[in-house]
């Protein structure tokens, strides 16, 4: 049978490293919207923390939806997902551990490694070392813009003879039905697995985020946050994630920081609307050096 899934996306208890809150869907909110999407797998993977799925365990299953319990660990060469995992595997998938001592945990404790947007322009992917990795590959993530990120993953995934699902990495309502993968499998965890490292999938809704939603999500957050960004202002706008490289050039910090400014005091401002471009463009300039680094790790392969 074919059974529609989303095997990364975020719940309210995902924290960003910079600003906190970074998923406006709790636990309960997103099990109704896989209900109502038809989505009838699911993995919640918040960053370095598996408190969602104890939550709702019962909660999907009472609505017919299969929930895996998963994880996007911050590693440091990049951000790894593991699945099917117990809840509370955070206690030795450590923030900040070295990527192949996370994937040798995951992979003692019987669990599947997703391999998210690989090679992210802004660094979070784990880039080239994805051939000491091994796992399903994201061949499809809404949040990479410029296109060539998800290209590269498909192609490596092909040479590399990986497994490929789409995913939405939703950190809001509408993008949980961004990039389904719909499984032919049996309504089981280990036979949509299966199904997956077969190839017997096809994606569904691959639909890149608009400007105005990228715009419109940041503002949210802003504001949303609006007292620890004023905070954080005030004492210096230092970025403590540094597998962020993008956001620790001094230019981008700049930008970064006016665009916060603004955002809290107007946000509906022409002046903010114009650095958020100023930032997108350097982003996507940064973006394509990058493009060129990892062609090059291509052609090699
Ligand atoms: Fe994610």
């Amino acid at each position: 049978m074919e059974l529609r899934a989303q095997l990364h996306m975020h719940t309210t208890e995902s924290k960003g490293a910079r600003i906190e809150m970074e998923c406006n869907v709790s636990p309960k909110k997103a099990i109704d919207i896989l209900k109502k999407k038809n989505i009838r797998v699911a993995a919640i993977t918040d960053h370095d923390n598996t408190r969602a799925y104890p939550k709702v365990k019962d909660y999907a299953e009472k609505r017919g939806i299969i929930l895996i319990n998963g994880i996007e660990a911050t590693t440091k060469e990049g951000e790894l997902i593991g699945l099917n995992l117990e809840p509370g595997i955070e206690e030795e998938l450590k923030k900040g551990i070295d990527l192949l001592e996370a994937r040798d945990i995951i992979l003692s404790h019987g669990g599947e490694i997703l391999i998210p947007h690989p090679f992210d322009m802004r660094g979070r992917g784990v880039g080239e070392r994805i051939k000491d990795i091994k796992g399903i590959v994201e061949v499809f993530n809404p949040g990479n813009v410029l296109g060539f990120e998800d290209k590269f993953a498909r192609i490596v995934a092909e040479k590399l003879g990986l497994p490929m699902v789409a995913s939405s990495d939703a950190h809001w309502p509408e993008m949980i039905d961004r990039g389904v993968t719909v499984v032919d499998s049996e309504p089981d965890i280990n036979s949509v697995f299966d199904s997956i490292k077969k190839g017997k999938v096809r994606f569904e809704n691959c639909k890149y985020l608009s400007w105005s939603e990228i715009r419109n999500w940041s503002l949210m957050r802003v504001n949303e946050s609006y007292f620890q960004v004023k905070e954080r202002i005030k004492n210096g706008w230092e970025v403590d994630c540094n597998y962020m490289k993008i956001a620790n050039q001094r230019i981008i910090r700049l930008i970064e920081r006016a665009i916060l400014e603004f955002s809290i005091k107007k946000p509906t401002s022409k002046v903010l609307d114009f650095l958020a471009f100023v930032s997108h463009f350097f982003t996507s300039l940064y973006g394509w050096h990058r493009r060129r680094d990892y062609a090059n790790f291509i052609s090699l392969l």
